[in-house]
């Protein structure tokens, strides 16, 4: 069982100023977006709880490093707030315009963050994710963005995501292939609710 459940606690307390601006900033770029020109399949997280996984995710005791990535980042708001809690952030967007809109929101607030538009399933993944089934959100069509984030999946410490509910599995078992051991895998289900996964062994190789 190569993924663990992580139990862990998020400290109720106030958000820092610079996290509470940025994301009052970016909740209101997001209802102008969505009122101009929607992007189904990006539908925003709850950012003021993701900063608190965040905040237990940065004082080091469960993760191994400080390599952060977003899968699927929409507007970059999680990847944000993972710099400001002084993540070593990047996310990856297959919408070209949700991508320019986190690089603007980023950028205004002087961020450390990279983006890449293109898709976070692996190069030869594509097989696997189809076997699974059909998506609400997850496509596998676009460039693959690894090689322009200079990364493999393996170097990154947190991977976080926003999957549908048919989407879950699919998603585990792609951090559970590729992630290095040790990384972490933070998920939101909706209604404010996170789990946290590690990758605690490599995959056995079938024989033969
Ligand atoms: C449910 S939304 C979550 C957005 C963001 N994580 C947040 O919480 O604000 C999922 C996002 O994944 C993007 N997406 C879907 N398939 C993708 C893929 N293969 N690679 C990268 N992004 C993808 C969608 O365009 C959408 O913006």
């Amino acid at each position: 069982m190569p993924l663990r459940e992580l139990a862990f606690d998020v400290t109720p307390d106030t958000l820092p100023v610079d996290a509470a601006e940025f994301i009052r900033e970016a909740e209101d770029r997001i209802d102008r977006f969505q009122s101009e020109c929607r992007v189904p399949a990006f539908v925003p997280c709850d950012y003021r709880a993701a900063f608190g996984v965040l905040r237990t995710l940065s004082d080091g005791a469960l993760t191994r490093g400080r390599r952060f990535c977003e899968w699927g980042s929409g507007f970059g708001v999680v990847v944000g707030l993972a710099a400001l809690l002084d993540f070593d952030a990047c996310g990856i967007e297959i919408e070209e315009l949700l991508v320019a809109e986190a690089r603007k929101l980023a950028e205004d607030f002087g961020l450390p963050v990279e983006f890449v538009q293109g898709s976070f399933v692996p190069p030869g993944a594509e097989d696997r994710v189809h076997a699974s089934g059909t998506y609400s959100w997850l496509t596998t069509e676009g460039d693959y963005a690894y090689d322009d984030l200079d990364l493999e999946v393996r170097d990154l410490d947190v991977v976080f995501a926003y999957p549908w509910p048919d989407e879950e599995v699919v998603v585990c078992d792609l951090f559970d292939r590729y992630a290095g051991v040790g990384a972490i895998l933070a998920t939101y289900h909706g209604s404010g609710e996170f789990r946290l996964k590690r990758k605690v062994s490599a995959r056995k190789r079938r024989r033969g």
